[in-house]
């Protein structure tokens, strides 16, 4: 359930995005481009258009260069005249082959250093399409992997075998993940912080994460919330698990703090959500450990939903499928150089997901035919011997 930063969905949101201002192309700065995402097949010519946005006392020569010249060219100029303000002006380039490229723009007569074209060129189209189904396969069958949990719970009126632990890494992960991509897809601030710091890139916070996010935490705490009205066989949060949260939520509060009276000059709010990814981050490494063990003490997996990884493990597949399938089409496979943390912790996830998978259905096998509850919560009783 890591990281959802789909560019096929992202790009299909960017595409609704152009859809709906096609049309009309309003001026803000001293130049506007439109599009400035753009999707082409490789060996094929495409336009954008600039508009200039303030009267100019001469004409106006913008030169435009290339970021990679063997994937991409385009005109080297166009002129302006005077007085054509608000008038678009169409400029050529040729995707000579598959890539991300930006063309990026300098004038003498006015800044326009700050404006860029993102073109992104692909091997084949069909492999285009493939990589937006795969995008939603698994964002759906992440989104759907909560539930067999909740139903199980909700079935056996009890949550016996579900470790606490996990639940409540749940619940710290994905408020730190859910300050993230809220405050980079909807605080102005942080989105603009980000443009500053990463010239030449998209936000990679898209509608569809901050959707998931907001999602998973709320049927966390549905789960939680199951945990106090059923069986729990005394169970509870274990100290190292309270320590380690207590820390992640006071270094929380103390960079707020920090961020919140040091005026931007020490941390800014970019940085603060920054560092509550890593809390995201964290989770991900350690929270499925204590159901791991706590499935190893019980020789059982009863009271854990295999449906629940299954899923994942179907979701966290074609989320690193997708990865491949976009890095051949578009030729750039910065994606796992460049933000490793997401390849591996899919990846990690899934490797949880097998040994659970290993667990239900080859090490602790014999245990799991219904009737053998109560044998289970005997032996849970015995091993922690509390709260019965
Ligand atoms: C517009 O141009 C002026 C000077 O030519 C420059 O100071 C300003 O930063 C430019 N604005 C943008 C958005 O590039
Ligand atoms: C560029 O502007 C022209 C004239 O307004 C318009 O017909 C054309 O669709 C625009 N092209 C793009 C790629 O926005
Ligand atoms: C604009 O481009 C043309 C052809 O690409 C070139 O001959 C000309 O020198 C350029 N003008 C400027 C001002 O750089
Ligand atoms: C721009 O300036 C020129 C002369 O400098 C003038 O003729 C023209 O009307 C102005 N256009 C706009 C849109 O202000």
């Amino acid at each position: 359930m890591e990281s959802k930063k789909s560019l096929p969905m992202r790009l299909l949101f960017l595409l609704c995005l152009v859809g709906l201002s096609v049309s009309e192309s309003h001026c803000s700065g001293n130049l506007t481009v439109h599009p400035g995402t753009i999707k082409v097949l490789k060996g094929s010519k495409g336009l954008f258009n600039v508009t200039l946005c303030h009267n100019n006392t001469g004409s106006v020569v913008i030169h435009f260069q290339s970021s990679a010249e063997d994937v991409l060219t385009v005109e080297d100029n166009i002129t302006i005249p005077q007085g054509e303000v608000g008038q678009p002006y169409p400029v050529e380039f040729h995707a000579k082959d598959a890539g991300i490229t930006n063309i990026q723009m300098s004038s003498t007569q006015v800044d326009v250093s700050s404006e860029f074209v993102l073109v992104s060129s692909m091997e084949n189209e069909a492999l285009d399409t493939i990589a937006v189904i795969i995008g939603w396969i698994y964002f759906v069958a992440w989104s759907v992997s909560f539930y067999p949990q909740v139903y199980l719970n909700f079935r056996r009126r009890s949550v016996v075998g579900l470790s606490f632990d996990f639940l409540s890494y749940n619940f710290t992960g994905f408020l730190a993940y859910g300050i993230f991509n809220v405050g980079l897809y909807w605080i102005d601030e942080i989105k603009e912080e980000y443009t500053k710091q990463h010239k030449y890139s998209v936000i990679p916070v898209q509608l569809n994460d901050v959707v998931f996010t907001i999602h998973a935490f709320f049927i966390t705490c549905v789960t939680i919330f199951q945990t106090f009205i059923y069986e729990r066989g005394g169970q509870k949060v274990t100290t190292v698990c309270w320590i380690l949260q207590s820390i992640a939520w006071m270094f929380v509060t103390v960079t707020l703090i920090i961020t919140a009276v040091s005026s931007q000059s020490v941390l800014t709010w970019l940085e603060f959500v920054t560092f509550i990814s890593y809390i995201k981050l964290g989770v991900t490494l350690i929270k499925y450990v204590p159901q791991v063990w706590m499935n190893f003490k019980r020789k059982s997996t009863d009271g854990w939903s295999i449906g629940n990884v299954l899923l994942d493990f179907t979701g966290g597949s074609y989320s690193i499928l997708q990865m491949i399938l976009i890095s051949y089409n578009y030729n750039d496979w910065s994606s796992f150089f460049l933000d490793p943390t997401k390849f591996g912790l899919g990846l990690f996830s899934i490797c949880f997901d097998i040994v659970f998978i290993l667990q239900h259905y080859v090490w602790y096998k014999e245990q799991e035919p219904p009737g053998t509850e109560n044998n289970d919560q005997e032996h849970l009783i015995n091993s922690d011997a509390k709260d019965q």
